[in-house]
């Protein structure tokens, strides 16, 4: 595998996370693995919840008290997984949550993919938000690999 393409984007406020997760939703399809990175509060689950939003057919995303995964399911396209790992505690833990089915039929988004280990698949979109200067900034690093290089290629960085 060659090394992903990596760059950075800023983000002034949450809207704009909020349209980048969409942008990136309409270029993802079955079989994609996104990693979530970055400290409590960086905003990954906001970026989860936009990204899912903008892929259902009702709009709105129901909001759950889900601790370890949240299936939404599309009536037009793949399944959206939405995984937070936080307290997974042994990667094998995982596969009781069905990560085989997420990969292989699956969207999956996922906070904390550190957690897993080796079983985090190589070939996936790393999202990795930082903290900016101010309250609402965020500036988010994005590590393309081969498959993603094409379908990130006309975004704006910056
Ligand atoms: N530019 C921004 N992008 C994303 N979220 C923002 C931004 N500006 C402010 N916020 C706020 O920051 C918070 C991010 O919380 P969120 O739950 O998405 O973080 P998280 O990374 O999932 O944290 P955790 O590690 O606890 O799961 C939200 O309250 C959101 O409204
Ligand atoms: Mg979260």
């Amino acid at each position: 595998m060659t090394a992903p393409t990596t760059f950075a984007i800023d983000l002034p406020d949450e809207a704009a996370t909020c349209a980048l997760a969409a942008d990136l939703a309409g270029r993802a399809r079955r079989g994609d693995v996104i990693g979530l990175s970055g400290a409590l509060g960086s905003g990954k689950t906001t970026f989860a919840r936009a990204f899912i939003g903008a892929r259902l057919d009702a709009g709105e995303v129901p909001s759950p008290t889900f601790t370890l995964v949240e299936i939404y399911q599309s009536l037009t396209g793949p399944a959206l997984w939405h995984f937070d790992l936080y307290r997974l505690e042994r990667p094998e833990d995982a596969y009781e949550l069905g990560i085989e089915d997420a990969f292989a039929e699956g969207i999956s988004l996922i906070e904390w993919p550190e957690r897993l280990g080796a079983l985090m698949p190589r070939e996936h979109l790393g999202v990795t938000l930082a903290l900016g200067q101010r309250a609402t900034e965020r500036r988010v690093e994005l590590a393309a690999p081969e498959s993603w290089a094409p379908r990130v290629a006309g975004l704006k960085r910056g």
